[in-house]
């Protein structure tokens, strides 16, 4: 006869046997297909754009009206966008013609690791070395993530406790929320290294930023300016935001892939609470249209009519299926299935070009800078990144 013990014993073992709620979650056989016709699709959309680069041009963004395709040396935030892209749509396509044209794209890139007027060397060097050294790795890549990340950590005080933004303004330390997404080559570094300051300075970064870049209800201010004497905070601001009290859609996007690697990274709760503070800021918003495609800001005037911003959308929708495997039952439900939806959008027409418009990106209606009147309702290479990205992590769900 079953003892009460062996009966307690059989159930620990059944319910640790259990698929987590994030495993059980299943992806639909139909958005399978459509994504793996959209890969398909985008490989035919940058193999048009390819023909019109020069070696060391990278794609920025197009203009319809007057047919110009903008282009930008290496040295921009955008750089890395165009071979990481490549990347992940090799991986899902496996057409060499794709990653052959990535691999063309790292030696203009490669000098880059010695910038060090930039904090976007995590945009630039880990979407393009990062995902070459996780694809195809090669010795000589991870000296050159390693060299990115002392570059940035060149602009980390220890009297701020961040990494600076922008330079225009020596007696003005300025960090916006964007540079949470540079964290990750830091982490890389580390792994590569040994060496924990990378590490140090990341974790310093988020925590700085997480005590003054955030409103009471979890959205974020695009721009804080310090004091770099002191490290107190002087003024916060927006600069590609509606007003100073918005939410700048990117920048909500930002901060929630940011915290989702943080905690990815060090496994520290904090940064969870974070990201899902984050998350259900964005998620339970009202100005959130039903295709869960943002307005550029969530303020922004002019909501219904105001432009999307579908590189918001990617970012986001990238990083809620991420998300979605650190969080329990209903909470990755909610998240999984906000982020299908996102995607299901983005393979429409309604966002996906039709082949041979567009200039040769993949994504229509992403919004640059706003208040500066430039890149409004165009396509954006970092739309297209984060879009290539989250089909591949649908994909490898
Ligand atoms: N990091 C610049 C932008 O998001 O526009």
């Amino acid at each position: 006869m079953l003892h009460i013990r062996h009966i307690l014993f059989l159930l620990l073992i059944c319910l640790a046997a259990m698929p987590s709620t994030a495993q059980r979650l299943k992806t639909n056989k139909k958005l399978l297909r459509t994504v793996a016709q959209s890969q398909q699709a985008s490989a035919a959309q940058y193999k048009l754009l390819m023909q019109q680069l020069p070696l060391d041009r990278f794609p920025v963004t197009y203009y319809e009206k007057t047919r110009k395709l903008v282009t930008s040396g290496s040295e921009p935030w955008v750089g890395g966008f165009y071979p990481g892209a490549l990347l992940y749509l090799y991986e899902g396509t496996k057409d060499t013609a794709l990653f052959n044209e990535a691999m063309r794209k790292l030696g203009p890139m490669e000098k880059e690791q010695f910038n060090k007027t930039t904090h976007d060397l995590g945009f630039m060097m880990y979407c393009s070395f990062g995902n070459a050294k996780r694809i195809a790795p090669r010795p000589e890549y991870d000296q050159v993530l390693i060299n990115s990340a002392r570059s940035l950590c060149t602009r980390f005080s220890e009297k701020v406790g961040c990494i600076r933004s922008w330079d225009s303004d020596a007696a003005r330390f300025m960090v916006i929320i964007d540079n949470m997404v540079n964290l990750e080559l830091l982490f890389a570094a580390t792994r590569l290294t040994g060496d924990s300051t990378y590490y140090k300075v990341a974790v310093t970064h988020a925590n700085t930023t997480m005590q003054h870049h955030f409103r009471p209800d979890y959205s974020s201010h695009h721009l804080v300016i310090y004091n770099p004497a002191t490290g107190a905070v002087s003024k916060k601001q927006t600069v590609q935001g509606a007003s100073d009290s918005s939410a700048w859609a990117r920048g909500q996007a930002w901060g929630l892939y940011g915290y989702t690697v943080m905690y990815r990274e060090t496994k520290d709760k904090k940064y969870l609470d974070q990201a899902n503070h984050i998350a259900q800021f964005i998620l339970r918003h009202p100005n959130l249209p039903a295709d869960k495609i943002p307005y550029w800001d969530f303020n922004a005037p002019g909501i219904p009519n105001a432009p999307r911003d579908v590189s918001a959308g990617a970012v986001i929708c990238s990083a809620l299926f991420e998300l979605a495997k650190y969080v329990d039952g209903r909470t990755a439900r909610t998240y999984f299935k906000a982020a299908e939806s996102m995607l299901q959008a983005m393979c429409s027409p309604a966002y996906l070009a039709a082949a041979g418009t567009n200039g040769g990106f993949l994504l229509m209606h992403g919004v640059g800078n706003y208040p500066r009147n430039a890149d409004i309702d165009v396509p954006l290479i970092y739309a297209d990144y984060y879009f290539t990205e989250a089909m591949r992590r649908y994909q490898q769900w």
